[in-house]
């Protein structure tokens, strides 16, 4: 199966409040960008990758993968699934079946957990998303407890997220033309009906979120190796 990924990369990183989009912050000499797009091509090094990027972006010009004849920036959207659909758009059907979506804020991701999502869905025959099980207790309410809720059913989505190209550009396109909430690729196959698979992935996969993430991410990478 012909695979290509995309990299929706078009955020502000307002909760960093860092002086640049996260994505551009610098951990071990290189952008955190360009370290979650080696992290997807771990098994594939000339992997095709669509990078959704803002309008006015002045950072990209500046890494590794602007000269990559591999790599096609497009411009991204308001959402994070606009900018997904909008780099779906750029795929060519005839030549790209399944495609993994990974944000571009997730550095961390191993190439163990990139193979164990790629052979359980293609055992399984349809899409499939990295998740952690979530580890304390859950609680619903607020200021007082309604209910504990059942945790061992419960986990964190992770990325990547790996589906057949057509069906996720499809479904995307119809959720979001019909208003419904779409926070990853998964609930936009869900809406539609699609089966996903939950793959059980590292729990360091983490998304730089907050500033206290950059130091927790360059403690995993030294670790990594
Ligand atoms: N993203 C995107 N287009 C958007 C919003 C987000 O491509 N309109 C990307 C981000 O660049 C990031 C990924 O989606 O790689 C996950 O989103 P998130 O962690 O929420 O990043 P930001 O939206 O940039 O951060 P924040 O929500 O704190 O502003
Ligand atoms: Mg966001």
């Amino acid at each position: 199966k012909r695979l290509a990924a995309v990299i929706p990369a078009a955020g502000i990183g307002s909760r960093m409040q860092a002086e640049r989009p996260k994505q551009y912050l610098q951990l071990h000499g290189r952008s955190i960008l360009e370290h979650s797009a080696a992290a997807v091509r771990q098994l594939q090094p000339d992997l095709p990758l669509v990078i959704a990027l803002a309008a006015d972006d002045p950072y990209f010009a500046a890494t590794a993968l602007a000269a990559d004849p591999n790599v096609q920036p497009v411009l991204g959207g308001r959402e994070r699934a606009d900018s997904v659909l909008a780099a779906l758009q750029a795929l060519d059907a005839s030549q790209v079946d399944w495609v993994l979506v990974h944000d571009a804020a997730r550095p961390l991701l191993q190439g163990t957990d990139l193979q164990r999502l790629l052979t359980q869905c293609q055992q399984a025959g349809c899409g499939g998303i990295l998740a952690s099980p979530v580890r304390d207790t859950m609680k619903r309410g607020g200021p007082r407890i309604e209910h504990t809720v059942e945790r061992s059913r419960l986990w964190h989505a992770l990325t990547p997220q790996l589906f057949p190209l057509l069906p996720l550009r499809q479904a995307l396109q119809d959720a979001l033309s019909q208003g419904a909430t779409i926070t990853d690729e998964a609930s936009a196959m869900e809406w539609a009906g699609q089966p996903v698979l939950l793959v059980e992935g590292r729990s360091d996969n983490i998304k730089i979120t907050q500033p206290e993430d950059l130091a927790l991410a360059a403690f995993y990478l030294e670790k990594q190796g």
